[in-house]
């Protein structure tokens, strides 16, 4: 297997989409009308779109199949319970509450659990997940240590366990209503997190009679990453290591838009009968009844499907494989990457990259609209736009500025990832040209979604 270099995709092409070319001239317009803000370009003038990896994979020709079997009755759907039956193989919990993604699932259940006073401690919350956190008064803290980003270390997403017990000490056990672990750490590049330290954060709740929940929206990557990296695990099979995962937790949030390898879908899951039943009752007022909640039954048969083939090992060699592929490109040619390389995404350090653009002039942002310019490549910016705006109003530097190359699953070529990596390639050698931006109108919270920007 080792004997060839070239990454085969472990599949056939059977449906194409075009992809619009596109010149400078035309991308250049359509950042000044989209006031430089990468979410408000058109989809059709990017060539190559790695904004996220969320919902933006390609079916397989069985989950496109699966979808013809949806039945759409309103309670007790046949698609219900082939779902119900694909979660509970993987991640056996008692209770599955279905959602229509992944930030649907962290409402329901901050709303529950939530509240002024309390704290959720969490290896490094998402945007979206800090943000349900924060919306019902609690404060989320994010437990990572700091680390090189240069560092080769197998497990950089896992959570510090001695500041876990730290803050426990200081709020008390009582403000603190769940510990979160999110599989890959999406935040701190993509990093995978040990059984070991799953099971060392279980035991720190098991002595403070604390639920832990995962965040489990790419738990299949982590376990290929596990299998890989983690003593004990090589000749294991990748759903024995997710159930492994999965017995170390009391329940989970989950976007299916990820390794649910759907385009939109997500749940909610735990053993614990009273916090179901409340998170029921709130499901129904917003997302539907339970045996369908924010989705149709043709999305919960994709699913069900996309799950079988997510823990397939031809699959994730390939994924985590391609991934790996453009990152370690990027770092041969000196553009610095969080290394190693992550499993849905490679972050460049735009900080370093771009030394002579303050956090305050957003160097992720300056380049995340470069690479759009050059190639029409479209990135997302995970530093400053998106982190430095704070509850009281004040603005300071995010601890990283990157720009994340999120990889969706089962959609582009390795020639088109040779692309990207020569544009990549061709604006780090000219970045001492590149400029600080200036935000010219923003929102009052998640400000990176809407805000507008100006070249300085
Ligand atoms: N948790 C993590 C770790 C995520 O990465 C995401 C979404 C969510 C929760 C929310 O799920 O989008 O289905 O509501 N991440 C996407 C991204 C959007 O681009 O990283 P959702």
């Amino acid at each position: 297997m080792d004997r060839w270099q070239t990454i085969i995709e472990p599949f056939r092409i059977h449906s194409v989409e075009p992809i619009r070319m596109t010149t400078v001239a035309q991308r250049e317009a359509a950042l000044k009308t989209a006031g430089y803000n990468l979410f408000n370009v058109h989809a059709a003038d990017v060539i190559i779109d790695l904004l996220t990896d969320s919902g933006t994979g390609a079916m397989s020709r069985d989950q496109w199949a699966a979808i013809q079997h949806g039945d759409e009755s309103y309670a007790g759907s046949p698609s219900w319970y082939r779902f119900l039956e694909a979660v509970q193989n993987l991640f056996p919990f008692k209770h599955v509450i279905p959602t229509h993604q992944g930030r649907a699932a962290e409402k329901i259940l901050f709303s529950v659990v939530g509240g002024h006073g309390k704290v959720v401690p969490n290896n490094a919350h998402f945007d979206t997940t800090r943000a349900n956190v924060e919306y019902t008064g609690a404060e989320a803290v994010d437990l990572t240590p700091p680390q090189d980003p240069q560092a080769i270390l197998p497990f950089k997403g896992d959570m510090d366990v001695a500041a876990l017990e730290r803050l426990i000490e200081e709020r008390g056990v009582t403000s603190v209503p769940v510990v979160f672990m999110t599989v890959t750490n999406n935040s701190m590049g993509g990093q995978p997190v040990s059984m070991a330290n799953l099971r060392a954060v279980r035991e720190v709740c098991n002595r403070h009679g604390l639920p832990l929940f995962l965040d489990a929206c790419r738990f299949a990557e982590n376990a290929w990453f596990i299998k890989e990296r983690e003593p004990g695990y090589a000749d294991k099979q990748i759903p024995d290591i997710v159930r492994e995962m999965a017995s170390l937790a009391d329940g989970m949030t989950m976007s299916a838009k990820k390794d649910g390898l759907a385009n939109i879908g997500g749940w909610l899951a735990m053993n614990d009968d009273s916090l179901a039943e409340s998170c029921r009752n709130l499901l129904i007022l917003t997302e539907g009844f339970p045996t369908y909640g924010g989705l149709a039954g043709r999305d919960l048969e994709a699913i069900a499907q996309g799950l079988e083939e997510v823990v397939e090992e031809d699959y994730l060699r390939y994924r985590i494989q391609s991934t790996a592929y453009l990152g370690e490109a990027l770092a041969a040619s000196g553009v610095p990457v969080i290394l190693p390389i992550g499993g849905h995404a490679v972050y460049i350090d735009a900080r370093r990259l771009l030394p002579h653009i303050p956090p305050l002039e957003y160097p992720g942002h300056s380049l995340a609209v470069e690479l759009y310019h050059e190639g029409g490549i479209r990135g997302v910016e995970i530093g400053t736009v998106m982190f430095g705006r704070h509850a009281d109003g004040s603005e300071s530097a995010a601890s990283m500025d990157l720009v994340r190359l999120a990889v969706p699953r089962r959609t582009y070529t390795q020639s088109h990832i040779d692309y990207v990596i020569e544009v990549v390639q061709s604006v780090a050698r000219r970045a001492s040209d590149l400029r600080g931006y200036r935000i010219i109108h923003e929102p009052p919270a998640l400000r990176h979604f809407t805000a507008r920007f100006e070249p300085l």
